[in-house]
């Protein structure tokens, strides 16, 4: 068993560096298959996501190329096969991008889903609407049974083939991040014009608009909610540098309020974390903007806020379980609505071990009744984000706490231990 053990209560300083963003990473690597030539990914995170997404596209029988832990070559033309490696996709949850990556380039795909997860049931209705609208057959779909993990990939996958793939308008009935990148690499090869309504506007598919661009490819529109893509017939090598990760960046700042600390957090694009130093500072942080960095303190204590997590550029839901736990030590009460997932306050009961005061009403809405400090305890991470939560938690309690099952932490956060080792936290992880 592999824990993360903290001895909280210190407040961190210095200056961190923030990686390249896994969404966007998870998005651009699947989309290098749609060139003709190969391509090279700078900036890209070293973390577990981006590894399976490597060892997906290798098993497909593209040359990979790791230049550094941080850049890759991906060279599609030995592409051999439509089939993504089940165990490989069991592992990570954006496999599905390789649905819309393959069907553009080569007008078949087939791949599992790992099915619902902790989340909620993560439908991928959307997504199928998109492919039939460009013309594509679904061969199959996974059964309504399928659950979080579940390894029946006799049942559990799509398969999507086109004869032709031909543009069209598609409306996004709730906004999808990922029904937004796979229509997009469905179609930027296709014939003629898609547009997408109601697209998602997250940083990552800006990103992606402008990787695939690049190769050469026509998108428009990417950031408003209106995407259009004109087809092109073909797309050449391309160098591209992935964002840096707004979540991370965000994840952080959280740790430093928390511990009342003063940190540079550096590689950040300001714009993309307006909603979240927007409710920093509303709970009493001081963050001072400048071009690639942030200056983040808190001194006082921290003030209670309400949160409602919105598609961006509202309140993003990934930074949702490292928020409760700086309400759970605010003064007075807040509240957080989840409108994104069905079942994203798992982290609720850790934090309660910890000594939050916390009401969760039908799954999507959370009241915190702030304490004066949290203790620590024994708690697991029960997913990625909810995981960065405890770390926060224990960086800010009293005593220690050991977080188990961090493997969800290591999904999305590159070299967390080092990285908070230098701005001064007490934090080991164990090998027991
Ligand atoms: C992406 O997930 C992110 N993952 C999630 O981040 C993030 O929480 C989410 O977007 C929202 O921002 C990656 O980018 C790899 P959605 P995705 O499709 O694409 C419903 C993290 O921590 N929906 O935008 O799966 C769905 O149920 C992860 O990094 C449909 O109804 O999210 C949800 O309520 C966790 N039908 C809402 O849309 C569909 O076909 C938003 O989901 C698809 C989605």
């Amino acid at each position: 068993m592999r824990k993360y053990r903290i001895n909280g209560g210190i407040a961190l300083s210095g200056a961190v560096d923030i990686s390249g963003a896994k969404n966007a990473a998870v998005a651009i690597l699947p989309a290098a298959i749609l060139s003709d030539e190969p391509c090279r990914i700078e900036n890209i995170p070293n973390i577990k996501d981006v590894t399976i997404s490597l060892e997906i596209l290798e098993a497909l029988g593209a040359q990979v190329t790791r230049i550094d832990s941080h850049t890759v070559e991906i060279d599609p033309r030995t592409l051999k096969t439509y089939k993504v490696d089940c165990a490989l996709a069991r592992r990570m949850r954006a496999s599905y991008y390789f649905l819309g990556a393959l069907l553009g380039k080569h007008g078949h795909a087939w791949v599992p889903m790992p099915g619902g997860c902790y989340l909620g049931a993560r439908p991928i209705n959307l997504h199928i609407k998109g492919f039939r609208a460009l013309g594509a057959d679904v061969v199959h779909l996974p059964p309504e049974t399928c659950e979080e993990g579940d390894g029946n990939f006799a049942e559990n996958y799509v398969e999507i083939e086109a004869e032709r793939l031909l543009g069209n308008s598609i409306y996004l009935d709730t906004v999808s991040v990922g029904a937004t990148v796979n229509i997009m690499l469905a179609s930027v090869r296709a014939r003629g014009l898609t547009v997408i309504e109601n697209a998602a506007k997250e940083p990552h598919i800006v990103d992606l608009a402008n990787f695939l661009n690049t190769m050469g490819a026509d998108v428009s529109g990417a950031g408003t909610d209106v995407i259009k893509i004109r087809g092109v017939p073909s797309l050449h090598s391309a160098t591209y540098s992935v964002i840096p990760d707004q979540i991370e960046a965000g994840t952080y700042m959280a740790a430093v309020v928390a511990t009342h600390g003063d940190v540079l957090v550096r590689n950040v694009i300001p714009k993309h974390l307006e909603s979240i130093t927007t409710k920093l500072e509303e709970m009493g942080a001081l963050i001072e903007e400048m071009d690639d960095a942030v200056r983040v303190r808190c001194a006082g204590p921290l003030r209670a806020c309400h949160i409602k997590t919105m598609p961006h550029p509202g309140f993003p839901t990934d930074m949702q379980p490292q928020t409760g736990v700086l309400l759970s030590m605010a003064e007075g009460a807040s509240v957080i609505s989840e409108g994104i997932w069905e079942n994203r306050f798992c982290y609720v009961e850790e934090l309660a071990r910890m000594g939050a005061q916390v009401t969760v009403e039908d799954k999507t809405k959370a009241t915190f009744t702030g304490v004066p400090a949290l203790q620590g305890a024994t708690v697991r991470a029960t997913d990625l984000r909810a995981g960065a939560a405890m770390v926060i938690a224990g960086l800010a309690a009293e005593g220690t706490t050991y977080i188990e099952d961090i493997h969800y932490i290591e999904r999305g956060y590159e070299d967390i231990v080092e990285k908070l080792r230098r701005l001064g936290a007490d934090i080991e992880l164990l090998e027991e």
